[in-house]
């Protein structure tokens, strides 16, 4: 079994990146800049918003942080997503997600302009995505996609199961997976929460990205000994024995499916710091204008 370290993969990306906007701006061009959008105070929001700024930072980024109380208006949000779509200074920004329910996130996912859109959550992104046109793909299933790049993993004609199909990660990666390309080109089964036979389905596998948000949902007894797993959950679970009083844990039931394994990722530093570099290689793209002009 070997063990798929994101955070070493996302260190280096990190460093290749620094180095092209060093170039960049020693050559007397303009340094990416990332603005981000927090509405209120979620825990996990929090947490995540910070890992993007320091990563700005390692990166060499300009960032902007812009922050709201949970009572701000549909209304005064979109103005300021208005705003950054015409503010010439800021390659891309995202608006962090889940909103308040009063706010809908789809009316301001498609205020963004899809040329700032680094996210790649506006339809725009994800229609030129499902057909394989250059475009900005959403950060987390980027980052699995990279990962299994740089881990050699065979993906062609293999049979990859995602469980969950959210759009943020299981709609996009089930597309990725399939499309005739490398890593891809893979026979894949989306299972969801009206699948009956989860089980069966994911023991005739050949990897499985878990991306359903139930901590602990994957089991030995439904992994095919070699599979390759790809753990995608971060489920906040009380635990008292840390500072935080949580543990961030996976989708899958890591002790028991790791022995059947050829590769897997571990919670925390698998997926996560992929997502977070794959955000950042979008900024740079944007920054550089090396899909939208
Ligand atoms: N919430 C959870 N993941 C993400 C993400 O990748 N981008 C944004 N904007 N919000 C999120």
């Amino acid at each position: 079994m070997q063990l798929i370290d994101g955070k070493a993969v996302a260190d280096r990306i990190k460093q290749e990146i620094a180095q092209e906007v060093a170039d960049i701006c020693n050559a007397g061009g303009k340094r990416p800049h990332l603005a981000a959008v927090l509405v209120g105070h979620d825990g996990g929001s929090e947490t995540y918003v910070a890992h993007k700024v320091k990563a700005c930072e390692q990166c060499g980024f300009k960032s902007t942080l812009i922050r709201y109380e949970n009572d701000v208006t549909e209304e005064e949000l979109l103005r300021r997503v208005d705003e950054l779509n015409n503010d010439p200074d800021i390659d891309g920004f995202i608006v962090q997600l889940p909103l308040p329910k009063h706010i809908s996130e789809q009316k301001v996912i498609e205020a963004i302009d899809y040329r700032k859109d680094v996210d790649g959550f506006h339809p725009v992104n994800v229609g030129r995505m499902s057909i394989g046109l250059p475009c900005f793909v959403s950060a987390t299933p980027a980052g699995i996609m990279e990962l299994l790049a740089r881990y050699n993993i065979e993906t062609k004609g293999k049979h990859c199961v995602v469980l969950g199909r959210s759009n943020i990660v299981g709609k996009p990666v089930a597309t990725l997976m399939m499309q005739k390309a490398c890593p891809g080109n893979a026979t894949v089964t989306v299972c969801h929460s009206a699948t009956p036979n989860i089980k069966e389905i994911c023991r005739t596998a050949d990897i499985i990205i878990a991306a359903l948000g139930s901590p602990e949902f994957v089991t030995a007894d439904m992994v095919k000994e070699g599979a390759v797993i790809v753990d995608v959950g971060t489920t906040r679970v009380p635990d008292a024995s840390k500072k935080s009083g949580f543990k961030l844990t996976g989708d899958v039931k890591f002790d028991e499916v790791a022995p059947r394994c050829s590769f897997i990722t571990p919670v925390p530093g698998g997926v996560g710091p992929m997502t977070i570099v794959s955000l950042m290689r979008n900024t740079l793209l944007a920054g550089k204008k090396a899909i939208y002009q």
